[in-house]
């Protein structure tokens, strides 16, 4: 194939998407559990997004970052407002260049030890990949960024013992509090007062890496509104631009001039067309709609217990809204990936054995149900 050898596709050639269907060559539907990696919060060809592209593909597509649009403003100050804090804006294409922008700035904050846990996923650019916890996508590319120090994710004894031990040499801590790639686990409220306590004595930077879980995903705007974190910094991306690439790296409080003219830059970001799709997701990520999703997310998370009941591969249901994770008892990705083709819906794979599921976040309950169905056939052959 002509394409980089980065990713194992799945053999499907897709003719058109809509909803959570996606629709092939011969018009075979599928039900589609991807949502692009949890970017299409409101499902393929919603039709505002579209509507608003098109709209404004014919004002301009690009204007660069010496003038302003004014719906990077708007999308900035929504941004900024969940945060419950004063706050500024990066704007940049994806999560790797939003966490990027943030291992810049941390550097002009304060020097020392950046803290990380095992299992958090950040990206795959070199900075972003020093703070990731997955030692085999890294053996190939080190050395990587010094003072970079791995915890255990969820073990508070080992996180005090270190705080306590590296005290005011420890920069940041960088938290994703639903583990996305790394398996769907939620962080604990004993580790989130552990990392608030010792804020206030240390003077750390806490990031909250908000790409896979943030912007409603959970049934908050930010998922560490969940559990009560205590952020300096937040990163958002995949579904901000509603399908188009659009990240950004918020910087709070006394953060909030980080950089100056000059310091840090994009030539493309943000891109107007990914602004005004990005305008109509957060316009409609409401109260309603995230306890929506919060409901919908218990309801499928529920049921998925009762298939834990009846079947012994399956050892647990993880995750938090529609973030959720499926463990099973096999690594054999490659064949529920086929029996989930078999069965019409299109299933991703974690850490070789974790089902994960990011439905659009406007999937019907009708829908859900679906899903079940299917999954279960899935689990059946399995
Ligand atoms: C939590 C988290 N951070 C960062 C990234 C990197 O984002 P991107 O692939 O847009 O660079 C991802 C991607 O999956 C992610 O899940």
């Amino acid at each position: 194939m002509s394409l980089s050898n980065t990713y194992k596709r799945i053999p499907l050639k897709i003719k058109r998407a809509k909803g959570v269907w996606i629709i092939d060559e011969n018009d075979e539907k599928y039900l589609d559990t991807f949502s692009g990696i949890g970017v299409l919060s409101f499902g393929h060809c919603d039709e505002k997004i579209n509507e608003a592209i098109s709209e404004q593909i014919k004002k301009y597509t690009h204007i660069s970052n010496f003038f302003v649009d004014q719906n990077a403003i708007e999308v900035a100050k929504r941004l900024i407002e969940e945060t419950g804090k004063d706050g500024s804006v990066f704007f940049a294409n994806s999560g790797t260049e939003a966490n990027e922008a943030v291992l810049k700035a941390i550097k002009k904050i304060k020097k020392g030890y950046i803290v990380s846990f095992e299992n958090n996923f950040h990206g795959r650019t070199l900075g972003s990949l020093s703070i990731t916890g997955f030692s085999n996508l890294k053996k190939e590319f080190e050395p990587l960024l010094p003072n970079v120090v791995f915890l255990p994710f969820n073990d508070p004894k080992k996180l005090k013992s270190f705080i306590e031990s590296e005290r005011e040499n420890i920069s940041t801590i960088f938290v994703e509090c639903v583990h996305g790639s790394g398996g769907l686990d939620i962080v604990s409220k004993e580790f989130i007062e552990i990392i608030n306590h010792y804020k206030n004595v240390y003077n750390y930077i806490v990031v909250a890496d908000e790409v896979q879980a943030g912007l409603g995903r959970t049934g908050k705007f930010y998922s560490y509104l969940n559990f009560d974190l205590d952020v300096d910094i937040v990163t958002v991306a995949k579904s901000l631009g509603g399908g188009l690439p659009l990240s950004a790296a918020v910087f709070t409080g006394k953060h909030k001039n980080v950089f100056t003219i000059g310091e840090h830059g994009s030539t493309f970001a943000p891109n107007p067309v990914s602004l005004a799709a990005s305008k109509t997701v957060l316009d409609r990520l409401n109260k309603y709609f995230l306890n929506s999703v919060k409901e919908k997310g218990n309801y499928l998370r529920n049921e998925l217990s009762k298939l834990k009941e009846k079947y012994s591969i399956v050892k647990q249901i993880k995750g938090l809204g529609l973030m959720v994770g499926i463990e099973l008892d096999i690594k054999q990705s490659d064949k529920i990936i086929e029996f989930g083709l078999h069965e019409r819906i299109l299933l991703n794979i974690v850490k070789g054995n974790i089902i994960r599921l990011l439905p659009a976040l406007n999937i019907k309950f009708e829908e859900i149900n679906e899903l079940l169905n299917r999954l279960e056939k899935v689990i059946k052959k399995i």
